[in-house]
């Protein structure tokens, strides 16, 4: 029988380890792991900063929308790790939730702020990282919140320890469904 909820999708702030968990969740599993930004980069040939620079935000939210759509509406077993903005939209989200497991890993600003280091290559955090991370995480908390089948609080972890964390996570929805 075809599972339930077919992909694992990773919700979370810019700097909460999306890519690398994703990398790592998916090799585990067996699954295809594909990065929504990179997509969008490689769909569109232009890089994320230009995009926002073009089209401004609400052109890469757009596109953003469509690649979110067509990664979750294949039938195989996906992990996509989502660009820190996708859970904005309530379409985004609904859509998330029902084609996968939603895992939002959740940080402290500081943590993610050790990540992003100065904001380059990521146009929302251009001006002020710190200011913005913060600013950026308490506007968004509800709509992570509201996405998210599982929270996995990533402060503190290695990599390793997150991947396991949402493994761990992914196996109890499973069994559970
Ligand atoms: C964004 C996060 C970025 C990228 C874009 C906007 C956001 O992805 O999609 O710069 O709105 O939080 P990461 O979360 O992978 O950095």
């Amino acid at each position: 029988m075809a599972p339930l909820h077919p992909h694992l999708v990773l919700v979370g702030m810019m700097g909460a380890g999306k890519t690398t968990a994703g990398r790592r969740v998916a090799r585990q599993l067996g699954w295809r792991h594909v990065d929504a930004d990179k997509r969008i980069e490689r769909t569109t040939g232009r890089a994320i900063p230009e995009i926002f620079a073009a089209d401004g935000e609400a052109g890469f939210r757009a596109i953003e929308r469509d690649v979110l759509a067509s990664l979750l509406g294949v039938p195989g077993r996906t992990v996509v790790s989502t660009g820190g903005g996708a859970v904005l939209s309530p379409a985004n989200r609904a859509l998330m939730r029902q084609r996968g497991t939603v895992v939002w890993l959740r940080a402290r600003p500081e943590t993610l702020l050790a990540r992003v280091g100065a904001g380059k290559d990521r146009p929302l955090l251009a001006d002020d990282p710190a200011a913005s991370v913060r600013r950026i995480a308490t506007e968004r908390q509800s709509a992570y919140a509201n996405a998210a089948h599982v929270i996995v609080d990533v402060d503190g972890l290695t990599a390793d320890q997150v991947a396991d964390a949402v493994l761990a996570a992914v196996k109890a929805r499973e069994r559970a469904s």
